[in-house]
């Protein structure tokens, strides 16, 4: 099935209204997600292009979750290996369901490898080569995971500096550069407030 003739605004909207009623908490990730994407981009000096891609990468980077259990997305604890190994197919789902959508094929790249890790440890592959979109993303995402309650995550939320510290002292993980340019666009926000 191919949809073609309706623009990118209209069809990012669609999905996130999807989402939104699907599962309101990924929602929300999404939008923040997106929100500290966006500044990092920024911050990093990417081309404004590449700011707004990674914008909509950051919007639509948990689409796939669509597809995924609601029992799973909302069991408070750890999951089985099984419920693990259906959580760890939602990129491949986004990206499958981008894939149906020509104006939106080219985020493709954002959402399909936006868990994957530097070291080679993330999913879908376990590549350690990836998209710098997908690279902002997940280090965005990583952060938004720790410093917001999710409800499968029961371990205690972590301050921003500690998020920060964690996601620096792994840099065979996280691009260092990125964290970087997170933390310094995450001060300058609280610096002007
Ligand atoms: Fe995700």
């Amino acid at each position: 099935m191919e949809v073609s003739n309706y623009s990118e605004y209209y069809l990012i909207r669609r999905l996130m209204t999807s989402l939104r009623h699907y599962h309101l908490t990924t929602y929300l990730h999404s939008i923040r997600v997106a929100r500290l994407t966006y500044l990092v981009s920024k911050k990093l000096g990417l081309p404004k292009d590449e700011q707004i891609y990674n914008c909509k990468g950051g919007l639509l980077h948990d689409i796939g979750k669509v597809l995924v259990p609601i029992s799973i997305l909302d069991k408070p604890g750890l999951l089985t290996e099984l419920e693990y190994e259906f959580m760890k197919v939602h990129p491949s789902y986004g990206s499958e369901m981008l894939k149906i959508f020509p104006t939106l094929r080219d985020l493709i790249p954002a959402v399909l490898y936006h868990h994957e890790r530097l070291d080679g440890s993330g999913y879908p592959f376990g590549v350690s080569i990836i998209p710098l979109s997908a690279q902002i993303i997940g280090i965005c995402d990583s952060f938004d995971a720790m410093t917001t309650k999710r409800p499968y995550n029961e371990k205690r939320l972590k301050s921003i500096h500690e998020a920060i510290f964690e996601l620096k002292t792994q840099p065979y993980k996280y691009n260092y550069n990125i964290v970087e340019a997170l933390e310094k666009a995450i001060k300058e926000e609280k610096g002007n407030q």
